[in-house]
């Protein structure tokens, strides 16, 4: 097996290949995963890796490099090649023998779960993607705390990093650059909004979080990713009720980090989902 980086003309082989692995999500998610792709070759942290047989690409990983820290964001074989090793050959050859790596995290579907504990992965935490349907609550109109912007401040960023134990400072880059917008409340927290797609919401108390999040929905935000645990505490505090979209798990090779969740009130599926 050949395993190399991705090259412009590979753009089609590489949405079919992805494509085929989503078929259980709906056709508008697949549009904008095809749109993402394209965006590929401008990014300096997203690498894509192909997997050949005979000349023929039969897998691609997708990898966002945090230095020592990696999301793995696609890992997709065709579907007749599955079963045959290609994937934890790729997974393998190009990240879990790499010496100076410190954590590599991904979101699995329940299909692949399996897969990853296979690899030495470990279960950490599900996150769900909701619609949001409705909300009873309304902003007060006299809260001068709330700015919009699309500046990325330090203190965003020490925010991010304080919470997750790591700054994904490449990935909100990139997505203001895509046309996200900041939503802020003073320096105490704040929420990214890309594609009607709400998070991370990073917040020092749940207050701040419901007013951004409320906001966020004022704008146009649609959809929101939250961890598991945290649901009846949204349902129960804000009246928002959501149709569960999907649902992911997260999974983890390597070292934990030192975070504080308490900050993070709803949370961003790493990457393009
Ligand atoms: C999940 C996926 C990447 C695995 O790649 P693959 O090349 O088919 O897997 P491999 O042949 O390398 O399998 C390695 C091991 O994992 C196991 N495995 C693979 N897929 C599995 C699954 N869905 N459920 C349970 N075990 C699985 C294999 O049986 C094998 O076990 P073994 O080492 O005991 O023989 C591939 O099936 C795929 O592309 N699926 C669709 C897209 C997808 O869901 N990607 C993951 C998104 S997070």
């Amino acid at each position: 097996m050949n395993i190399r980086l991705v090259r412009s003309e590979d753009i089609d082989i590489v949405s079919k290949i992805i494509v085929e692995g989503l078929d259980d999500r709906d056709s508008e998610i697949k549009e904008k995963v095809m749109e993402e792709i394209k965006l590929f070759n401008k990014v300096h942290f997203n690498y894509y890796y192909l997997a050949e047989l005979e000349n023929e690409v039969v897998g691609v990983l997708q990898v966002l490099d945090y230095e020592k820290i990696f999301h793995v964001s696609v890992l997709s074989i065709l579907k007749t090649h599955q079963g045959k090793d290609i994937g934890s050959h790729l997974l393998k050859s190009i990240l879990l023998n790499l010496k100076n790596i410190q954590l590599i995290q991904v979101y699995s579907n329940d299909a692949a779960k399996e897969f990853y504990l296979k690899q030495g992965f470990r279960y950490v935490e599900s996150a769900c993607l909701y619609e949001i349907n409705t909300i009873n609550i309304h902003l007060d109109q006299q809260n001068h705390d709330i700015e919009v912007t699309t500046k990325l401040m330090k203190w965003m960023l020490d925010l991010d990093k304080l919470t997750t134990g790591y700054s994904k400072r490449p990935l909100f880059e990139l997505l203001i650059e895509l046309g996200a917008k900041i939503i802020t409340y003073g320096k105490s927290g704040y929420v990214l909004l890309y594609n009607n797609t709400i998070g991370p919401v990073l917040a020092k108390n749940f207050e701040i979080a419901i007013n951004l999040i409320i906001k966020a929905i004022e704008l146009g935000g649609k959809y929101i990713t939250i961890l598991e645990p945290q649901l009846s505490h949204y349902k129960n505090s804000t009246k928002i009720t959501m149709r569960n979209l999907d649902i992911g798990h997260k999974m983890r090779f390597g070292d934990s980090l030192d975070k504080n969740l308490d900050l993070e009130f709803a949370i961003h599926s790493f990457g393009f989902s």
